[in-house]
């Protein structure tokens, strides 16, 4: 498919990895790496974190337990430490969740479509940046609105199924330096205003909001990349990590929809 269209023909994430299909998911072996890296190409992953865990409520109660669906390497742990929640993630990817489980995340091998968990063991549902590479995203929603406790509450955000999205998220994205290029597969992208349908089927009443990084703190973050470019890894062994307070850009909300979304619901019950 390579040569085809660029939105959903097969690519490398970063030079030297194999060449994949998009969304495949040992794309997140190939760069395992670079989870924990506050500058590496998963850098928007930890400012969306940072945003995700400003949607979960408090616990309410001793032993309350958040589940974290594609919790990827566990970026939400470190937001989520003191809040009260006994955290539980699940993935594919295995080499991600030794990472997670490292972060004091209870790690569980799964499928969000068919989650090994029981109905109702949580009180909070966590879906971050998963829905948009599900083959089946409404499975995943189904999942996540029954391992959920009436009263509980899910938080989620995606990418949305627009034009602007392909554009943003793909087109333009994948060409900024420290992106990895096909880890997004534009015809999984995730339709707000059914994924709203689909929760509320489940009795969950979700809330979206258009949500974008800040553009003061995106321009330093971007200036900083390409600055470094050439100039060996950023934000690992060399600067210890220090830019990650200093440049991360923060999570704002903005009016539209259309590009990334957050969504908050709480269960019927
Ligand atoms: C973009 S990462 C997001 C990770 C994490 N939620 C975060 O925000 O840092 C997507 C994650 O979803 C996982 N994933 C993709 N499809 C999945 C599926 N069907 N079931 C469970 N996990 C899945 C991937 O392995 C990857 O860790």
């Amino acid at each position: 498919m390579a040569g085809e269209d660029p939105e959903v023909g097969d690519v490398q994430t970063r030079a030297g990895a194999p060449v994949r299909p998009r969304n495949d998911p040992r794309q997140y072996d190939d760069l395992a790496d670079e989870w924990w890296r506050p500058d590496g190409v998963f850098a928007m992953l930890h400012w969306l974190a940072a945003a995700r865990a400003g949607l979960v409520p408090a616990a309410t109660r001793p032993d309350a337990v958040l589940v974290d669906v594609g919790c990827g390497a566990g970026l939400l742990a470190p937001h989520l430490a003191g809040r009260g929640y006994r955290h539980v993630g699940v993935d594919l990817t295995r080499s991600a969740l030794a990472q997670a489980a490292g972060h004091g995340v209870v790690a569980v091998n799964g499928d969000a479509a068919a989650l090994p968990l029981a109905d109702r063991c949580a009180d909070v549902v966590a879906a971050g940046e998963l829905l948009e590479h599900v083959p089946d995203w409404r499975a995943a929603v189904a999942e996540a609105c029954r391992v959920l406790r009436p009263g509980g509450t899910l938080v989620l955000d995606t990418l949305n199924d627009t034009v602007l999205s392909r554009l943003v998220a793909v087109r333009l994205a994948e060409r900024v330096r420290g992106v990895p290029r096909g880890i997004h597969d534009p015809r999984l992208f995730v339709d707000a205003r059914a994924l709203v349908a689909e929760c509320a089927r489940h009795g969950v009443a979700l809330r979206v909001r258009g949500i974008r990084p800040a553009v003061p703190g995106l321009l330093r973050w971007l200036v900083h990349q390409a600055a470094a470019s050439g100039s060996g890894p950023i934000g690992g062994a060399g600067d210890g990590g220090a830019g990650r307070g200093r440049r991360a850009p923060r999570i704002v909300p903005t009016w539209s929809t259309a590009v990334l979304y957050q969504g908050r619901g709480v269960k019927r019950g």
